[in-house]
């Protein structure tokens, strides 16, 4: 079986192919056109400028990655749907249904995050059910247990910012370039992570919300106090991480899953892994923990491609002449 998956929900055009072979699926192509740079200049996203850089990009990409200009050997065609940019959107999910269309082969319409979801079924060792994901990403934050391929139930999300988006806020603050993650994961390194102590938003409630544009506000107050830059970012990264382990413990705690995997772009934070992962060993809970290797963390298509070929072999294929973006497609 091999699987184009294409991305575009973003500001990353990506393109992938994924293969199986004795039951183990494999990246054979992975292609990606960041924008990263173009988007620091205006510190964030435009939904029109994003989707004007996915036209430009995305057939090279095609060119790139010699997929045969018959489809010959691709055996379906994955595309992210939603959720997501519409604009930015549309042009991955009109290249799928053109070729999907024009090669006969079947479109699986793919939801971004289950995307993200699947990012960790590429190793040998894959996850088992049920499954807890804590997926945290630029546009979400959320806590779903997995009860099967396909199977989700949303347990907490965020009510106001998503982790990435606070991670992204308080650099723009602090006079950090965009996507403030990494620069503040980096800054971080040189400041004390107790130095200032900010709220752990919401982790008193009971429930598995989240809640981060409270901490935003309270990183101003600080920042305009003339608290140290990189102990701002050392002690706001605490928080974030604090409140995300916290709340997952706790939805470990209610669900009793036999993994967690955690995903989205936030997933590279390396304070977040480790302290996650020894926070589940110390607990001795016997529950493994996945998460993607580096490349895949931020967008791309082999995720996309990934799920696709679990959605291709469920059936879920889609009309390639009606499929269209939806901005806020969810995953339940
Ligand atoms: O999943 P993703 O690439 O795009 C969305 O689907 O939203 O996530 C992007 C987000 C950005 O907010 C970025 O700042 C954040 O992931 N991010 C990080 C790190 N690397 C990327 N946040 C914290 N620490 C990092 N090392
Ligand atoms: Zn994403």
């Amino acid at each position: 079986m091999r699987i184009l998956g294409i991305e575009s929900s973003c500001d990353e055009t990506a393109l992938a192919v994924v293969t199986k072979r004795d039951g183990r699926l494999m990246v054979e192509q992975n292609v990606l056109a960041s924008q990263v740079a173009v988007h620091a200049r205006t510190g964030g996203v435009v939904p029109e400028v994003a989707a004007r850089e996915h036209i430009a990009h995305i057939f090279p990409l095609l060119e790139q990655i010699g997929v045969e200009r018959s489809g010959a050997g691709i055996d379906a065609v994955a595309v992210t749907c939603g959720p997501g940019l519409v604009p930015a959107l549309r042009v991955g999910v009109e290249l799928g249904k053109s070729l999907s269309w024009t090669w006969g082969k079947p479109l699986v319409p793919v939801n971004h995050l289950e995307g993200h979801i699947y990012s960790v079924w590429l190793a040998e060792k894959t996850p088992v059910f049920p499954a807890l994901c804590l997926l945290v990403s630029g546009g979400h934050t959320e806590l779903v247990l997995m009860r099967n391929h396909g199977v989700y139930e949303l347990l907490g999300m965020t009510r106001d910012d998503a982790a990435g988006e606070a991670f992204d806020k308080v650099a723009k603050l602090l006079g950090l370039p965009y996507p403030g993650g990494p620069e503040i994961a980096r800054l971080a390194l040189e400041g004390d992570p107790t130095a200032i102590h900010f709220p752990r938003p919401m982790m008193d409630s009971p429930n598995l919300d989240f809640s981060f544009s409270g901490l935003k506000t309270a990183v101003k107050v600080a920042w305009e106090g003339r608290a140290e830059r990189a102990e701002i970012a050392a002690s706001f990264q605490q928080a974030v991480v604090d409140t995300l382990v916290g709340k997952t413990l706790r939805a470990v705690g209610m669900t009793h899953p036999k993994c967690l995997i955690l995903t989205g772009g936030v997933s590279a934070n390396r304070l977040l892994r480790t302290t996650l992962e020894r926070a589940l060993q110390q607990a001795d809970m016997k529950i493994s923990f996945f998460a993607p290797e580096l490349s895949l963390t931020g967008d791309n298509a082999v995720m996309i491609a990934l799920a696709g070929a679990f959605r291709f072999e469920a059936g879920h294929m889609t009309d390639p002449l009606t499929l269209v973006a939806d901005a806020n497609l969810r995953l339940t």
